[in-house]
């Protein structure tokens, strides 16, 4: 099979869209639920490339995890049998560090490889071992087999300051610290909602976990056990790639179920640039044209700013909108690959060597002031875009192309879309209701 979208652009889409459970709160779930005794369900889980990776991953570490539903996955950690995770699975999903918790508890060590992921800058953990480190882990990397070994004898205990914080990282660190000695202190924690999911799907089970602003304030307990599924959160970003979709194709789309506060920043910046946005009851939002979008200046911010994950799909309606807009990426580096795939449909993008008077303090990944760096462009529009040949550099890249391709009028090809569907659940389907003509091939 090939693995390409053909494309015939430059009709408006209308419909609704149902949005699939978080592809940033599902993968990190399935491994909190090896913590528990027992089983675990778990509905609202999408069916993504990255959760059947993971879910093969853990049949191989003697675990369970089986769908019983489209989105109902059952997940047992009793047959755990092995404390290391192999190099070609493990190092597909940036997720797999979060092992160390369940396997930790279980094994006393264990042996996982450096994470893969998205190709989106350097993407290193360091941090978040420090934290391992601190809550009195070993932690040891070998440069020439790729593997992090660590060691946690006896419970974790302690506190832990993030220098920068870290998403995954504060999710790493809830995990180790459900079973802790006494109660853990983590500051500077990350306040992505999904961190927030996982928090409640933990104390559900009987987690004694609380947030304090960036604080996270953590006691332990000595086992969990789930008395009722749990539903995962809806993805914010599959929300945001669909109301772009609707606003660029000047057509009107309703995504949900959302709780429209997780989109607040995004919802603002659609109405700074024109856009239409309606509040549909408690957990609806509609997208629609009104008219000239008008230029935006945006820098990425970790939640609850705007977020890293929506700028690609933004700049393609900044491509439609009149004047020069400037997007400036702080949280990770090397996350404009799309740019150059965008330009072969005629965009008008430039990379801006904006200065910034404290790049380290500024950028939320390791600045290297030896390093070069594109952190921001310039997009120029409105600009007519034409049908092209795109191939998929990463996850949010991929759906930014897939929807710029619907943009355009004409026949387009997007190749390597299974990185789009690593993260994107019945991404043709969707579309394909919605009007769009869109063959996976
Ligand atoms: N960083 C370090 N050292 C560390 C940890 C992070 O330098 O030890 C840097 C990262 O390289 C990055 C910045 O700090 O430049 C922030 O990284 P963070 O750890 O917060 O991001 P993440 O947990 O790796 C998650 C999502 C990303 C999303 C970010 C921001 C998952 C699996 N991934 O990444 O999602 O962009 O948080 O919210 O949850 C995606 O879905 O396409 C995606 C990339």
């Amino acid at each position: 099979m090939e693995d390409a979208y053909i494309i015939q652009g430059g009709k408006p889409l209308k419909g609704s869209v149902k949005l699939s459970g978080a592809k940033n709160a599902s993968l990190k779930m399935v491994i909190a639920a090896l913590l528990f005794d027992g089983k675990v369900t778990l509905n609202n889980v999408p069916r993504i490339r990255d959760l059947d990776e993971l879910l093969h991953l853990f049949t191989e570490l003697g675990a369970t995890a089986e769908f019983v539903d489209t989105n109902t996955v059952i997940i047992d950690g009793a047959g755990l049998k092995t404390n290391t995770v192999d190099l070609l699975h493990g190092s597909k999903i940036r997720s797999t560090f979060l092992l160390f918790a369940p396997l930790l508890r279980k094994f006393k060590e264990a042996h996982i490889p450096n994470p893969g992921g998205c190709r989106i800058g350097a993407r290193p953990i360091d941090r978040i071992m420090n934290g391992l480190k601190e809550l009195g882990g070993i932690v040891e990397y070998d440069h020439a087999t790729g593997y992090y070994h660590a060691k946690l004898d006896g419970k974790a205990h302690g506190s832990y300051t993030f220098e920068k914080p870290s998403h995954t990282g504060t999710e790493f660190m809830i995990m180790l610290s459900v079973f802790a000695e006494g109660t853990v202190h983590i500051h500077n924690a990350a306040l992505e909602p999904e961190i927030d999911d996982l928090i409640s799907f933990l104390n559900e089970g009987g987690a004694l976990i609380c947030r304090e602003g960036s604080s996270i304030i953590v006691t332990g307990v000595s086992f969990l056990t789930q008395k009722k599924p749990y539903t995962i959160v809806s993805d914010r970003n599959e929300a945001v790639t669909f109301a772009v979709l609707g606003l660029i194709t000047k057509g009107d789309i309703t995504v949900g179920p959302i709780d429209p506060k997780l989109l607040e920043v995004f919802i603002s910046k659609v109405r700074e640039c024109g856009g239409g946005v309606d509040f549909v009851g408690t957990d609806k939002i509609r997208f629609h044209y009104k008219g000239l979008f008008i230029a935006t200046k945006i820098e990425t911010e970790p939640h609850p700013g705007f977020m890293t994950d929506w700028q690609q799909n933004w700049v393609v309606l900044m491509t439609q909108a009149q004047g020069v807009s400037t997007l400036h990426e702080r949280v990770f580096e090397n996350r404009f690959a799309f740019v150059s795939e965008l330009q072969k449909l005629g965009a008008q993008i430039e990379f801006d060597m904006a200065t910034v008077k404290n790049p380290k303090q500024y950028y939320h990944f390791a600045h290297n002031p030896e390093k070069e760096y594109k952190q921001a462009i310039k997009i120029y529009g409105p600009q007519q875009l034409h049908s092209g040949v795109l191939t998929v550099t990463d996850l949010r890249a991929g759906a930014t192309l897939a929807i710029a391709a619907l943009l355009v009028p004409g026949e387009s090809i997007v190749n390597g879309v299974s990185i789009l569907e690593r993260g994107y659940e019945r991404f043709v389907e969707k579309v394909t209701q919605l009007g769009g003509d869109i063959k996976r091939i």
